[in-house]
């Protein structure tokens, strides 16, 4: 898998590739992450990646060309139509739809290259999205400063699906959100601490009895705090 990320901050993502599981996906060859500076693709002299809006309004609108000019590069045409099957151009911008754990589980399955552009100021300018633009994604209903850090829950949250980035010792099969619940509480070493007690049917070995008291848990969580996600409706 190959994800690329367009950015007019390129030095944001300088180091958080850089740790856990990302860090041993790329190590591993399974997944390639570029991240390029929208800037590199301006050709007017003063290298404008924003300009102000149409119509009049507050704030600075990204504008097409350099946008256009990446995608031309690193994807091969600027025809929707024509890209090489799997690829994804995806605008992060609070007007897109939600990414939710499924649409991470469908990315991973189905793209071989992800193009994240990431929108900043009050927004990109439209031809972006009419053209180039395959997904629009928003990671949730608030309004960040910019997609940047929108482009690295994605690339986490895809990075992990891919085949054998998880180690054999864990698996994405219990996630949250995977069955529509979230994750049971864990506990590790000591057994007590401060007077609290780990429960003891996880240290008694059986394993049965350790899968239900799982089961039991996430849905107990689950119920208490994302009732939604039981009954399939969004919040
Ligand atoms: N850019 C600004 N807010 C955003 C959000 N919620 N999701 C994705 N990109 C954004």
């Amino acid at each position: 898998m190959k994800i690329d990320v367009l950015t007019i901050f390129p030095e944001f993502f300088r180091e958080v590739f850089n740790f856990g599981i990302v860090r041993r996906a790329r190590s591993a060859n399974i997944v390639e992450i570029t991240v390029y500076d929208i800037r590199s693709f301006t050709t007017d002299k003063h290298r404008m990646t924003d300009d102000r809006p149409f119509g009049g309004g507050d704030g600075m609108v990204m504008k097409c060309e350099p946008i256009f000019n990446a995608v031309e590069k690193i994807v091969g045409t600027t025809e929707r139509e024509n890209y090489p099957q799997g690829t994804r151009v995806v605008l992060l911008s609070p007007q897109g739809r939600v990414f939710k754990q499924v649409v991470a589980r469908k990315f991973a399955e189905d793209a071989k290259h992800i193009v994240l552009i990431c929108g900043r100021y009050e927004g990109v300018d439209e031809r972006v999205n009419e053209v180039l633009v395959t997904d629009e994604i928003s990671i949730g209903d608030y309004v960040l400063s910019g997609g940047e850090a929108a482009a690295i829950v994605l690339t986490d949250a895809i990075t992990r699906l891919l085949p054998n980035a998880l180690g054999s010792e864990t698996s994405a099969e219990n996630d949250s959100f995977t069955n529509n619940l979230l994750d049971c509480p864990h506990y590790t070493r000591p057994p007590e601490f401060r007077g609290m007690r780990v429960p003891e049917i996880l240290l008694n070995g059986n394993h049965a009895e350790i899968e239900r008291w799982r089961a039991e848990k996430a849905l107990e969580k689950t119920k208490k705090v994302r009732k939604d996600l039981l009954e399939g409706v969004e919040k």
